[in-house]
């Protein structure tokens, strides 16, 4: 093996799940009703009819997975909160709850893995959204409750935090496309649920700062390269609009304390972002320890001046529904997304030559495939495999251009509750049999245990 295919000494090798896409039990321990359990629950929102009802069970059978995290020689196991245990009315503190991820947190400590906290992925509660959800001012206070009351209890165990799983997601997925919860279709409702997540995000990065120094916060966004189709002007002013409204809305109030003026005029005062005041921008800037970047795929734009510069009712691209997502001849997942392992090293370059530098971890990356068990335990995945073997051989070229990249975390640790997909999308390096809940490492698995044994890749698989 090439000596460059090592990762640098004390490279976190880690896997990553969220509550509602694995843990079941909705009913159980005093949790409340999400907003994925309304949208869920209603008909035609999600492939199926599935919900998170069962999942993977993780709930119940987190002791049997921290020790096959162990057999795999996981150094970190990434997981969210849900909100709904916590609090269960989106106020008041429920114990059972906090319990939970107190026993989950000990026993991937016993098992020598360090828990990764995210505290919101996509799970409010559903009484906080009947008060208005991300759409109004009010939950930015009832995050930061939230997020002092999980800090309070878990901090003196847990050492990473992220606050937000992709903000983008849950604005524009949730609220414009509406494929996700809440499953609204409003863009100006879209824009203003970002900026809420934004300063929600800042104002509890403070609060869990007051509470105590060490542990380490960050947040997580979805970031993707955006490529223009050509070079005509048209192209690259989608392009630029595409990452816009995508990757700099986000990045740029966190780490350069304001909102990007192009952007901005692109939204021509919708969602009211062009009004955020001082206080709202400082607070999106609290200083950060660390960035989670979850990176699938790159986008190739083009111009479609005759379409509506709005966006259709059902789309996620506010100011952006005139450009085209155009398609390539790549290999493609069982999601449609194409591959490109290539975007992954051009991301983490950009990202640490126009901003700060700040360590950064691939806090998400992986791939659906259509895995079928063969008969005798085994799932052969061999395109995962390759899939895994080129974004981290990416990784380690970012790495080697001068990234201050320390870890990287495969989507997803089980096949799992994926969104509006339900089960019908496996996205894990270990298959679960729903019916049976049992867990049958993948091929990918056991790939991803001999990577981290030897720290590093060796030749092509
Ligand atoms: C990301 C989500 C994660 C999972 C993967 C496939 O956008 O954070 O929960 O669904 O996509």
């Amino acid at each position: 093996m090439a000596a460059g295919e090592r990762f640098p000494e004390g490279f976190v090798w880690g896997a990553a799940t969220s509550a509602y896409q694995v843990e079941g039990a909705v009913g159980e321990g005093g949790r409340g009703p999400s907003i994925w359990d309304t949208f869920a629950g209603t008909p035609g929102r999600v492939v199926g009819g599935d919900t998170g009802e069962v999942a993977a069970d993780h709930y119940h059978r987190y002791r049997e997975d921290a020790a096959l995290m162990a057999d795999l020689g996981l150094g970190a196991y990434r997981f969210s909160v849900a909100w709904p245990r916590v609090q269960p009315d989106g106020r008041s503190v429920n114990p059972a709850g906090l319990d939970f991820y107190r026993r989950l947190a000990d026993r991937l400590l016993e098992r020598g893995i360090e828990p990764w906290v995210t505290l919101y992925h996509w799970d409010l509660p559903q009484a906080l959204q009947d008060a208005g959800g991300w759409a109004s001012r009010q939950v930015v206070d009832r995050f930061v409750e939230y997020a002092a009351a999980v800090y309070g209890a878990l901090s003196d165990r847990v050492a990473n935090w992220t606050t937000l799983n992709e903000p983008w997601c849950a604005a524009f997925l949730g609220h414009a496309a509406g494929i996700h919860a809440p499953g609204l279709q409003d863009p100006a409702t879209a824009v203003a649920a970002a900026h809420h997540l934004l300063v929600a995000h800042g104002q509890a990065t403070r609060a869990m700062r007051a509470l105590a120094a060490r542990p380490r916060l960050g947040i997580n966004l979805n970031l993707d390269p955006v490529t223009p189709a050509s070079a005509d002007p048209a192209d690259l002013d989608a392009a630029r609009r595409i990452d816009g409204i995508y990757n700099r809305l986000f990045l740029d109030p966190l780490f350069r304390g304001r909102y990007p003026a192009d952007v901005l005029e692109d939204l021509g005062g919708l969602g009211g972002l062009d009004r955020a005041g001082e206080a709202d921008l400082a607070a999106i800037a609290a200083p950060l320890d660390l960035l989670g970047v979850n990176y699938y795929r790159r986008w190739v734009v083009a111009a479609r001046p005759e379409r509506p510069r709005l966006g259709g009712p059902a789309s996620p691209w506010v100011a952006a529904g005139d450009v085209e997502f155009v398609a390539s001849d790549r290999p493609r997942t069982a999601l449609g997304w194409e591959i490109d392992p290539t975007g992954l090293d051009e991301l983490l370059l950009r990202l640490h030559r126009d901003y700060p530098s700040l360590p950064l971890f691939v806090t998400e990356n992986g791939a659906a495939f259509e895995d079928v068990p063969d008969g005798h335990g085994q799932v052969p995945d061999q395109a995962r495999i390759r899939f895994l073997d080129g974004h981290l051989r990416a990784a380690h070229r970012a790495i080697r251009g001068g990234v201050d990249l320390r870890g990287y975390f495969v989507w997803s640790l089980l096949d799992n509750f994926e969104w509006a997909e339900g089960y019908s999308k496996r996205f894990g390096i270990v298959y679960v049999d729903f019916p049976t809940q049992r867990r049958l490492p993948k091929d990918s698995a056991r790939w991803y245990r001999d990577t981290i044994a030897r720290g590093g890749l060796d030749g092509r698989p």
